[in-house]
């Protein structure tokens, strides 16, 4: 493909609807770049934690980004992130900072600060973006655009499902119920809130697994692009 062919996809969704491996995949299978925006919230949220900042306080939160120094490494299975030249891979998944990253998420000069910092992941041959606001905000002329939605129910009983397989215990109603907390402030926040583009083919992945949503969204590239398996 030449590189003025290069194009984005965007996969938005709520926490725990899969779009994290969904988008995986597909960039692995088109061999795109992969942007997995939720990762820089939460080394944002982390850098503010760190130095005991105030995440309510939009100012400070957004002066971080001056000096925010963060990559990716490619790792065996998913890439390492890296915050002030740290490997940060475990702290970033814990709950409590997705629960910061959606607080530091909420502010418009955070958001509007971090849009070149994602834009700048779209190289050529492509890029695969995951998020809120992929397809709404960041990359509005994306050429492909997914949500994928799951029930509260279902993305509760998924994650139970992983921290048990973790060995870690877990609660199905306080699951259910952070999961319903943390969708209404990304869904009504004034900023960027999380909702399908309109151009957007929105998938609801509660009765499929995570091979047939990556098929189906696969299939629906593949047939416009005339793209051939890589
Ligand atoms: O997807 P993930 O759970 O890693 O995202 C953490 C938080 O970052 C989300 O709850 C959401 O508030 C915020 N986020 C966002 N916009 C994005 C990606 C994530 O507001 N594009």
């Amino acid at each position: 493909m030449k590189d003025k062919d290069a194009f984005v996809v965007t996969i938005d969704g709520p926490g725990g609807s899969g779009k994290g491996s969904l988008a995986l995949n597909v960039a692995r299978e088109l061999g795109f770049h992969l942007l997995d925006s939720g990762a820089i919230y939460r080394l944002l949220a982390l850098k503010a934690l760190q130095q005991g900042g105030d995440l309510g306080d939009e100012k400070q939160v957004a002066g971080l980004i001056d000096e925010f120094n963060i990559r990716f490494e490619a790792g065996d299975e998913l890439s390492v992130p890296y915050l002030d030249e740290v490997d940060v891979s475990a702290e970033l998944r814990l709950e409590a900072t997705g629960d910061a990253a959606s607080r530091v998420a909420r502010h418009p000069l955070v958001r509007e600060r971090l849009l070149s910092l994602q834009r700048s992941f779209f190289k050529p041959p492509g890029l695969v973006a995951d998020g809120r606001d992929m397809g709404t905000v960041v990359f509005p002329k994306a050429k492909f655009k997914f949500f994928l939605y799951a029930s509260v129910e279902i993305r509760a009983q998924r994650r139970y499902k992983q921290l048990i397989n973790m060995g870690l215990s877990a609660n199905i109603a306080h699951l259910q119920a952070d999961i319903a907390e943390r969708d209404e402030r990304d869904q009504n926040r004034s900023a960027s809130p999380l909702k399908p583009a309109e151009d957007a083919l929105v998938v609801d992945s509660s009765l499929l697994d995570l091979a047939q949503v990556t098929n189906l969204v696969l299939s629906h590239i593949r047939e416009r692009q005339s793209l051939q398996p890589v």
